[in-house]
């Protein structure tokens, strides 16, 4: 029949599991790590945020990215196909995570195009000439194309410009290379690059005055906050943001791994080498952020943000006071760009993989029309004042009702309706080095399920409020 038996002769291949544990880390390893996880553990306890991290990462974590990968590689498919071979009725949480990671994708690709950027900006730390310092200059930068003094912000067109069609032509070039050639070729290169980069970042931020101070206030533990059942549900989405789970990424990548592969203990590989460059990613922002508040007379309490505001506003801050601080920028810009850059291109896999699937197209033709349409529209859509208010409602839309809603109905159509568990459980075992127990049943059936449950019902309840 046609649609999902529909498939292109030659859907690319990991050439082995290294290359496939490159680009899940690639994945894995993004914007959240730099600018989401250091504000995260800071407000919910600190040091003593470790507990409820590891136990979510264990609980929640590691077992839905075991689901990810048995469903995509048992299944092999992008998440539409995988799902309807799976049961033909499911094929809906498939389009669900493609939506989901069209959404993401028009936001996450403008917000490299400003992280690269700021990584020239660094050299000659351009914010300083704004009146209103590096918010201001922020301000007037990302409305380029509509902002309200047409004249001071029209000088930006071009600067933005640029760097997006830079960016979405590169991400073309390799996604069109495909799997081995283009996504895990440049994550092998860009992994280690990153981590490099950013290790020189961490020591070089250590050695500023203050530092101590702030990861002192980073690490100091606040064990009552383990009390606060809040701090438990920041911590699993801190984690399954982080691992990027049911956002059929994982479930993508691991259909494109030969057939006997060890699953599960590359999960773990993935899921521990992602939380340690959280942690590096926590030493050196705050270690950054104790030298901003030492520099301005401050508590560390009033420097602290994190997303947009962190990156594109505290960090030109603190490169403009730090000695040498075009070198701190360039190292923190630029691994933006490395972490952001092949985390875009497993969201963007998502899509072009369900439309080769879908189509039974080339991969050259359905790159080109998935990214051509994304680019121009997310060009357009961000170039103009409702650009940074409307990427604040689709990151809250995709990440705090569609992803987790994604999540929850998968876990639990794979568990009670399909009562699909140990089939996909048998499946893991029969390479993975690390075997897995009946407790997975529970990960995935209970624990997980009663989270993102409340964490659903938290954020509609808020919205409400
Ligand atoms: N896991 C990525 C991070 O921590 C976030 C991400 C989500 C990336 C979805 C791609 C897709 O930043």
């Amino acid at each position: 029949s046609a649609g999902a038996a529909t498939q292109s002769a030659d859907r690319g291949a990991f050439r082995g599991r290294t290359a496939f544990i490159f680009a899940a880390i690639g994945s894995a390893v993004g914007l959240g790590n730099i600018w989401r996880f250091p504000a995260v553990a800071y407000d919910n306890g600190g040091g003593a945020f470790i507990l409820p991290y590891l136990v979510a990462l264990l609980t929640a974590g590691i077992p839905l990215l075991f689901l990810d990968y048995a469903i995509g590689h048992r299944w092999r498919g992008s998440a539409p196909a995988a799902w309807r071979r799976f049961r033909r009725w499911t094929e809906f949480i498939g389009w669900w995570q493609v939506l989901i990671a069209l959404i993401i994708a028009l936001y996450y690709a403008l917000i490299l195009a400003w992280a690269t950027n700021y990584t020239i900006f660094s050299l000659d730390q351009r914010w300083d000439s704004h009146p209103d310092g590096a918010a201001g200059f922020f301000g007037e930068y990302t409305q380029a194309l509509g902002g309200a003094d047409v004249a001071v912000s029209f000088d930006y067109v071009p600067a933005v410009l640029i760097s997006m069609l830079a960016v979405w032509i590169t991400v073309i070039v390799v996604m069109a290379l495909g799997v081995q050639k283009g996504i895990a070729a440049s994550s092998v290169v860009f992994i280690p690059l990153l981590v490099v980069m950013f290790i020189i970042l961490v020591v070089r931020s250590l050695f500023l005055p203050g530092a101590i101070d702030g990861l002192d206030a980073f690490f100091r533990p606040n064990w009552a906050a383990l009390a606060d059942p809040g701090v438990w549900i920041a911590a699993y989405g801190q984690i399954f943001f982080s691992l990027s789970v049911a956002f059929g990424i994982m479930l993508t990548y691991s259909s494109y791994l030969k057939k006997k592969t060890d699953l599960t203990g590359s999960g773990l590989v993935v899921g521990f080498a992602n939380s340690s460059f959280e942690i590096l990613c926590g030493i050196g922002v705050f270690s950054a952020l104790g030298f901003m508040a030492q520099a301005q007379g401050v508590a560390i309490d009033e420097v602290v943000v994190a997303g947009v505001g962190l990156a594109f506003i505290a960090f030109p801050t603190i490169i403009s006071e730090a000695p040498a601080g075009a070198l701190i920028g360039v190292l923190f810009f630029g691994s933006l760009v490395l972490a952001g850059f092949t985390s875009l291109i497993s969201i963007v896999e998502v899509v072009i993989a369900a439309v080769q699937d879908k189509f039974g197209l080339a991969r050259v033709s359905s790159t080109l029309l998935v990214c051509v349409p994304i680019a121009v529209v997310s060009t357009v859509l961000f170039s103009t004042t409702m650009g940074l208010p409307l990427l604040d409602v689709m990151d809250k839309w995709a990440n705090e009702y569609g992803i987790v809603a994604a999540a929850l109905v998968s876990s639990l159509i794979v568990a009670f309706v399909v009562r699909g568990m140990p089939t996909l459980r048998d499946h893991l075992n029969f390479r993975g080095t690390f075997h897995i127990g009946r407790w997975w049943y529970a990960c995935v059936a209970i624990i997980a399920p009663l989270v993102l449950g409340v964490s659903l019902i938290i954020s509609t309840v808020s919205l409400l409020s």
